[in-house]
């Protein structure tokens, strides 16, 4: 078990700082609906940040700049994802007076949310900002929470977000660990053998994740057969990929990343951009590469030797991306 949201916190009497890292997926994504493993891993160059401070004024008051918004949380709609994290946090805390009860003489709160995850891209943006403010709210109030629990939390929020999620998005920024992740079964947390990098493009298209899960899942009503079959292949590469990630062969990923994409684009959540990027960083001379997250729009990743991780990022700036991340996956 162990509580949840340690070593992410800062806590001043009379304040709290979270933050909660954004996340790329290495292998898996839509086969995980269907039950296949995959691979995710935080990012920590990007994240989610929650701080709440005490305030004078009555009420729980959510200050969340990047979306222009400034409300109380009462006069905000309950399935609001933002809000219904604070009334699902309070949900089981019996006493009405709970809050006024843990804040002594104080009356509200303030609690301001900021990010540097960009919305809708496949970097979990939605759980980051669910995992921060679940755990800014434990710590707060004294209400220590275990990682089940926020991860049980946050995935409720998911749900909001994504309609039918796997939960790979919370479980991984929860536990801020490279995991390897089955629908419904006990959290693995996996060893990275050799710690090797990866540079991650965006496209700068915004997709909905529920908008491509909801085709994948027409596909599959249409031809369970033919898409079982997919999935199948996709997660034989996950467990692929793992055993290579721990046993510190690397480099190999790169071929598996690459065949991995080639049946995303089969399952039409690949875009013309994706695949530019993907073959962009190829030739600049990436192991392998493939989308990672929904598809549609949003990121992209590369496997590449860190001494031309510079130069994939700069052929995928040439090929357009918006913005590029080089980070070092480790344990
Ligand atoms: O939130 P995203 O875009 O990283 O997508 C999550 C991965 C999917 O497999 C596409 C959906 C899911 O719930 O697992």
């Amino acid at each position: 078990m162990g509580i949840g949201c340690a070593g992410r916190l800062l806590s001043f009497p009379g304040m709290t700082s979270v933050s909660a890292p954004g996340k790329i997926i290495l292998f898996g994504e839509h086969a995980v609906v269907y039950g296949r493993p995959a691979l995710a891993v935080p990012v920590t160059q990007v994240h989610a940040d929650v701080e709440i401070s005490d305030s004078s004024k009555d009420g729980i008051w959510i200050d969340a700049p990047d979306i222009h918004l400034h409300a109380e949380l009462n006069s905000l709609p309950s399935d609001h994802p933002l809000a219904a994290v604070i009334h699902k946090f309070f949900a089981p805390l019996s006493s009405p007076h709970f809050l006024k009860e843990k804040m002594g003489g104080q009356r509200g709160v303030e609690i301001k949310i900021t990010s540097t995850i960009p919305v809708a891209s496949g970097l979990g943006s939605g759980a980051a900002v669910s995992v921060a403010l679940i755990c800014a709210l434990s710590s707060h109030l004294s209400h220590p929470m275990t990682n089940e629990q926020v991860n049980a939390l946050a995935y409720e929020i998911e749900k909001i977000h994504h309609g039918t999620p796997s939960g790979i998005d919370n479980t991984v920024i929860t536990y801020a660990k490279p995991v390897y992740f089955v629908k419904g079964q006990p959290i693995e947390i996996f060893r990275v053998g050799k710690p090797f990098t990866v540079v991650i493009g965006d496209t700068g298209i915004s997709a909905p994740t529920k908008e491509a899960v909801g085709d994948v899942c027409v596909l599959w009503e249409a031809d369970k057969a033919r898409w079982e079959k997919v999935f199948d292949k996709i997660g034989e590469i996950a467990k692929k990929a793992k055993e290579k990630i721990e046993n510190g062969e690397s480099e190999e990923l790169g071929e598996l990343m690459n065949q991995n994409h080639a049946l995303l684009q089969e399952m039409t959540v690949s875009s013309q951009e994706l695949d530019q990027f993907v073959e962009a960083a190829r030739k600049a001379g990436a192991w392998g590469a493939k989308l990672s997250g929904g598809g549609r729009g949003g990121n992209m990743i590369a496997l590449v030797k860190p001494e031309i991780a510079e130069t994939v990022a700069g052929s995928l700036k040439e090929a357009g991306a918006k913005n590029t991340i080089i980070t070092t996956i480790n344990s």
